[in-house]
């Protein structure tokens, strides 16, 4: 199986940039294949500009798409998963991403309107899995509502709305501590995550 993965870190001496490493460290170990998108590597532009922008208004699925934008959908194309990595930022994913969304998600692909069955996706993989690196623990993310609001938005509207099926957000959360065992443990489920993922 083959896993596009999805990476909004721009410094390479990073939490998140060794979580990374671990996820593919087990995806490789379970026999499987991956594609990184390094999204600052590649310099991903990440503002929606006026000819995007009339073109995702006007509904017409016929005008073609910027060629990094092609890319990014062949990539995903090509593959029977995809994971997003980032840190969260603001309680959301860096605007890196969230430009990639706004960008890679065009109507006539990730959703388009068939008269008969409505909304539809162009969509080939239905399996994603989002690991988000946070400063504040997983328990207070969890009281204050935040990962819940992390997870509609992720899982309920970019994903799903777009034809996944099988969703998941993994918070490796508490790293504003400084504490080495905190880390490990997120580094050991990270690990973890990539060689069960296309397990289940
Ligand atoms: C601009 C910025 C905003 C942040 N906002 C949040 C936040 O809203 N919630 C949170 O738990 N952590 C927040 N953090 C902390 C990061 O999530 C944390 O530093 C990251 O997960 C792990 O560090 P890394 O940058 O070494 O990968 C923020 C960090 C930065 C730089």
């Amino acid at each position: 199986m083959h896993l596009y993965v999805v990476y909004a870190h721009p410094s390479k001496h990073s939490f998140t940039y060794e979580v990374l490493n671990y996820f593919l460290k087990g995806v490789k170990e379970s026999g499987n294949t991956f594609e990184i998108g390094d999204l600052y590597e590649m310099n991903f532009k990440c503002e929606l500009d006026i000819g995007q922008y009339t073109h995702e208004m006007s509904r017409t699925t016929l005008m073609p798409v910027p060629d990094d934008v092609k890319k990014e959908q062949e990539k995903i194309q090509r593959s029977d998963a995809i994971t997003f990595i980032y840190p969260v930022w603001w309680s959301d994913c860096p605007g890196i991403l969230k430009g990639w969304f706004d960008r890679v998600w065009t109507n006539g692909y990730a959703y388009f309107y068939d008269e008969k069955a409505g909304r539809k996706s162009f969509i080939a993989p239905k399996k994603a899995l989002v690991i988000c690196t946070a400063g504040h623990t997983v328990e207070y993310l969890e009281e204050t509502g935040i990962a819940q609001s992390m997870r509609c938005i992720m899982l309920k509207d970019r994903l799903k709305n777009v034809g996944f099926t099988d969703v998941k957000m993994e918070i490796l959360g508490g790293m504003a501590n400084n504490n080495d065992f905190i880390k490990r443990s997120n580094l050991e489920k990270a690990y973890i995550l990539g060689v069960d993922f296309f397990k289940n």
